[in-house]
């Protein structure tokens, strides 16, 4: 499988869980490297243009409000098949619905603070990452 880059948030639920480390440790041992992060507070502009693909959906405003409630980790991965890896790592949009082990299984409470976010296809990694990082911003090991 091809070297992949994807764009992955540590949501407010899971900063302020205090579990960044954990959440980056499942990352690196997974095989994905970090080669770019950083901790950032959203506001409603940088949240809803994140989002953009959703803002017809009824839950779009408290979305928008829980991910500028405090601050997230961005950050972004790279490795074997990172998408779809980090997808995994992951676990289903709804933590009721993630398996075992996953992050959203064992860190988040509910569909709307689910503590994490990745990138679904390698199309919106692209789009996402240059949301967040510059170029110079991205410190790949090679
Ligand atoms: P989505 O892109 O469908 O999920 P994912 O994060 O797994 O790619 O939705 C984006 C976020 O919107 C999701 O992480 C949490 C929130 N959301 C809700 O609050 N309620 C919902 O019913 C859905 C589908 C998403
Ligand atoms: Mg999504």
């Amino acid at each position: 499988m091809a070297i992949e880059r994807t764009f992955s948030i540590v949501k407010p639920d899971a900063v302020a869980k205090n579990v960044i480390g954990e959440i980056y440790s499942r990352f690196e041992k997974a095989g994905l490297q970090i080669i770019a992060s950083k901790m950032i507070q959203l506001d409603d502009e940088k949240a809803g243009g994140f989002y953009a693909e959703h803002a017809e959906r009824p839950f779009f405003k408290d979305l928008v409000g829980f991910m500028t409630s405090g601050p997230v980790m961005v950050q972004v991965l790279e490795g074997e098949g990172a998408v779809l890896k980090n997808r995994d790592l992951m676990g289903a949009t709804n933590p009721k619905e993630a398996e075992a082990g996953t992050i959203r299984a064992d860190f988040a409470e509910s569909i709307d603070a689910n503590a994490a976010h990745g990138s679904d296809s390698l199309e919106s990694a692209a789009r996402e990452i240059a949301y967040f990082f510059s170029d110079a911003e991205l410190c790949p090991r090679g």
